[in-house]
């Protein structure tokens, strides 16, 4: 009876072009091409203990604290993993996992908590002979994908793409690869997560998913979403901020509008979230400053700004933004490097 012990700290992620629906065929297999900035504070750290054995026992600890309800969501992903390694089935597991983040805060941590996981995985893989080294992060980011999608992408720094796409080269709908030819501007572009509504969201992303199956724009904006994927990349070259802005404020709307525009339609931002895009805007008017948002699957904003406009932008935060916070809480995050071994 083999004990294997390992662990990781992986960052959350955020999408500047969206990664919303999913190909029919294939598990999680994306309709379109994504691409996020990996984050530095936003983080799991998950401590994986496995000791073989013929059944499959998971015991879950959140910030040291039993967590049942996580383990169902544990155990199918180590279904899905075992088609890649089947030896996932037959263990006594105790993921240990903390975030960085304070919990129920409305950041999603499946993209940091799949992708902790599945680095840890693939540790054990790497000690029971069954991955190669140069094979490692690859296949950490296929397992992380089989979590959640947008997992893929947080295995790697400063940037993560996934998702085919002809212009990008060696990409692929299993798995992301780091994205690193970017202006100087973005590799410790700052974000700002301004927590506007803690709590559950009323639809999962998996549902959301799900609904633009039938949902008359998923086609065209499919098809939207891989052309902006062309203008992001020169966007990201040449460090254009007033076409960055434009291009990540309308990807951002865009999301939101396929949630308005499916059936059943439903609403993840809250008034205050357009309260703070109102803000954003009229500073933008008033003072020309290079500020933006975006949104991931729910009501919170991104606020995304240069690091040369830091104490400008926090005062700005402080000032304008903090009193459509739930309790004035916010988040100060950057571009970082991706997942780090512990
Ligand atoms: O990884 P999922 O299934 O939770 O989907 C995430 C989707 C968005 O966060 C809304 C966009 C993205 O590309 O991360």
């Amino acid at each position: 009876m083999t004990t294997y012990t390992t662990a990781w700290k992986s960052p959350s992620n955020i999408a500047l072009v969206k990664y919303w629906g999913k190909k029919p065929e294939g598990i999680q297999i994306p309709s379109n091409s994504s691409i996020s900035f990996t984050l530095k504070n936003c983080a799991t750290t998950t401590k994986l203990t496995l000791v073989e054995q013929a059944d499959l026992e998971i015991t879950v600890l959140l910030e040291g604290n039993q967590e049942p309800g996580f383990v169902p969501k544990i155990e199918q992903f180590l279904h899905r993993i075992s088609g890649v390694f089947p030896f996932v089935l037959n263990g006594k597991y105790t993921v240990d996992t903390s975030n960085s983040f304070p919990h129920s805060s409305g950041i999603a941590s499946s993209a940091s908590g799949m992708s902790a996981l599945a680095l840890c995985i693939c540790d054990i893989a790497k000690e029971k002979g069954l991955l190669a080294e140069e094979d490692f992060k690859q296949t950490a980011s296929i397992l992380a994908r089989l979590g959640s999608g947008s997992a893929s992408r947080s295995i790697y720094g400063p940037m993560g793409q996934w998702g085919e796409h002809p212009d990008y080269r060696g990409s692929s709908d299993e798995f992301a690869i780091p994205y690193t030819d970017i202006h100087s501007v973005f590799t410790d572009f700052c974000d700002t997560i301004l927590l506007v509504h803690r709590g559950q969201k009323t639809v999962s992303s998996t549902v959301g998913h799900g609904l633009l199956k039938d949902n008359p724009y998923a086609t065209a904006r499919f098809a939207q979403a891989q052309e902006n994927m062309i203008a992001m990349k020169s966007i990201l070259k040449s460090g254009d901020l007033d076409a960055f802005i434009a291009l990540v404020e309308s990807e951002a709307l865009t999301l939101h509008s396929l949630m308005m525009s499916s059936s059943p339609y439903f609403i993840l931002m809250k008034p205050n979230t357009l309260k703070i895009i109102e803000s954003i805007w009229a500073k933008r008017e008033k003072d020309a400053v290079k500020w933006c948002f975006t949104l991931d699957a729910g009501a919170n904003v991104h606020f995304l700004y240069p690091q040369a406009d830091q104490a400008a932008a926090k005062a700005f935060i402080e000032k304008e933004l903090a009193q459509y916070c739930e309790n004035g809480a916010f988040i100060h995050d950057e571009v970082g490097m991706g997942a780090e071994r512990l």
